[in-house]
This record gives C-alpha cells, structure tokens and sequence, in this order.
C-alpha cells in the first residue's frame, strides 16, 4: 500500500512539474492588423553561449567622485534609463513605452562586434528571482553595418528572438509587458514603422513580485557573464513611459531612479535626461 501511494506521489509530482514549465502563444500581424502571419515567426531560444541576460546582473557603482549632483541619480554598470518602484499593496500590471531601435555607431577603442539593448520589463530591480522584459538589441559590426532583433525574456528562463519580426535601427517600437497573474503575462510588440504587430502570452513563468518598472538601455552580459563591448548610438527616446496597477494608478517616471552607465573605468558612457513624466531620452557619451 505503502508503495502504491508513494508511486501516486512521484506520478502526480512529475504532472506537476510538467504543468510548471514555461509555456507560450505567439500571435502576430503586418500591415496594421490586416494580415495574420503568426507562422511566420519563430522564437528562437539563445543557446547558453548567446543566452544573453539582459538586466539580470545589475549591479550599482559608487557616484563617480567628480560631477554634478542631481536628484534621484544612480549609477550602474550596465543600466541606463528609468527604474521606478510601486508597493506590494499596489502591485505594478503593466509596464509600456515607445522605444527607437538602437541605431549604432562603433565606439573607439573597443572590440567588434558592438551592442546596445533596449527593453521595458516589470521587476529589473528589486525582485531577485524573475525579471519580465521585450525590446531591441542592435549589434553593429567592422564596416559599421547594423542588425536590429527583437527579444523576450522571462528571466532567469533563457531569452527568445523573435525570429521574422522585422525592425531595423531607428524605427519606432511600442513594448507593452502585462504581468496577468504573478505567473502569467502577454508581451506586445509593435513596429509602427514596419505596420507589424507580435504578441507573446506566457504560462508558467517564474513568479513575479510585480513592485518595479524598468525603460532602459543596457550593456548587457553574455553567457559567459562577459559584459558585451558597448556601442555609441543616437539618441534613444522612450516616449508615454508609464505603468499601471492593480489600484489602477497610473505611474510615470517621476520620482523613480534614473540611471547611468557607468564603465569598468568610471566612464559615464549613457546619461538618461528626463523631459517630463512620461518622456526621457538617453544620451551616448
Ligand atoms: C500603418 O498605419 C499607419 C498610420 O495609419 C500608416 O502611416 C502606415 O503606412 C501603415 N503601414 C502599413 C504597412 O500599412
Ligand atoms: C497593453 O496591453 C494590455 C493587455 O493586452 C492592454 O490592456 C493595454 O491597453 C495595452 N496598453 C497600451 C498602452 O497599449
Ligand atoms: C578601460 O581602460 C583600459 C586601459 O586603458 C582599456 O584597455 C579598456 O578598453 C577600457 N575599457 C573600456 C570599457 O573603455
């Protein structure tokens, strides 16, 4: 008897695992919402040598021991944007923005190929154990050629490209992040440039806690937890920034941290300047 149900707990523990795995939907259209080409994209899982981890190793620097003061500033080694907090009480739904596709030049000095992301995403900061984000990564290579990708992750599970989604530097890119259920959300993207519209309904994802939202530019790490060589680039706005929450209230940027990059050598190489509430831009320097 004993083993029967002992067998009926593996057997039922196994389901369970199973269930528990991440799962997801993709939908997608072109020609502002006319056609339907969902088979045409395909998400490619990064393998552990190009599992990029965007936003996953933020770690802040001390303020450089020069330089202005400014209010609500800190400094990361990877980070360049907006941070903002809301409460367990009043937990974040939804995190949106317009963003430009990074579009690059090479930086003097530094190995090639070069990389810039750009993402928003609900629990960057605070929430150790998941992190739920979408955006562009641009890498620009010897003779100054670009290519654009658009990515999701929830991490720590590994990040997907989204394979046939076009966009190209410089286009105008709505990233809409919706947490559902601490474990559930739908990722939307759409390239108003390009009239193509995907989105991503996720199942089974690592619990969120839902307290931060995150605009940034970001000089992320590869597998190997080597940070990848940072690019210069024009200036990348992030426009109608704001989140939403279960209250219902509606969150911009003020009062949240703004963020610069700071290299391993205590070169500020990304600056965000806020505009208003809802709009900032972050400057390469
Ligand atoms: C999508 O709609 C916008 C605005 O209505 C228009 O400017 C654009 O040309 C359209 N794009 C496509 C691919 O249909
Ligand atoms: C973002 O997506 C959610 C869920 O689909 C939707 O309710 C909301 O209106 C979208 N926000 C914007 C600004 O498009
Ligand atoms: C930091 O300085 C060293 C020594 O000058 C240089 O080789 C390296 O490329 C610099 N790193 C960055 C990211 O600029």
């Amino acid at each position: 008897m004993w083993s029967l149900i002992q067998h009926l707990l593996v057997g039922s523990l196994a389901v369970w695992t199973a269930a528990a795995e991440i799962s997801f939907v993709v939908e997608a259209t072109r020609d502002n919402g006319t056609v339907d080409i969902s088979s045409e994209l395909e998400l490619v899982k990064l393998p552990p040598r190009q599992r990029w981890q965007h936003g996953s190793r933020h770690k802040s620097r001390p303020p450089p021991s020069k330089g202005g003061k400014r209010d609500v500033v800190s400094f990361s080694g990877n980070w360049c944007g907006a941070s903002q907090h809301s409460t367990p009480d009043n937990q974040i739904v939804n995190a949106f923005s317009w963003l430009t596709a990074p579009d690059l030049t090479l930086r003097p000095g530094q190995p090639i190929p070069q990389y810039v992301a750009a993402w928003v995403g609900i629990d960057g900061a605070a929430c150790k154990q998941a992190l739920l984000q979408a955006g562009v990564t641009t890498v620009v290579n010897s003779n100054g050629g670009q290519s654009a990708s658009a990515w999701w992750q929830w991490y720590p599970e590994s990040s997907f490209t989204i394979k046939g989604f076009p966009v190209k530097p410089g286009d105008w890119v709505t990233v809409n992040i919706t947490a559902l259920t601490a474990t559930s959300g739908k990722i939307s993207l759409v390239n108003a440039n390009q009239g193509v519209e995907a989105s991503i309904t996720v199942s089974n994802g690592p619990k969120l806690c839902r307290i931060d939202a995150e605009w940034l530019i970001e000089d992320f790490y590869d597998s190997d937890m080597v940070q990848v060589p940072f690019a210069q680039f024009a200036d990348a706005w992030f426009l109608d920034a704001a989140a939403t929450t279960v209250k219902g209230t509606k969150i911009g940027i003020d009062g949240a941290a703004m963020v610069q990059l700071q290299n391993e050598n205590g070169t500020i190489v990304c600056h965000p300047e806020k505009w208003d509430n809802a709009n900032f831009v972050a400057i390469s320097s």
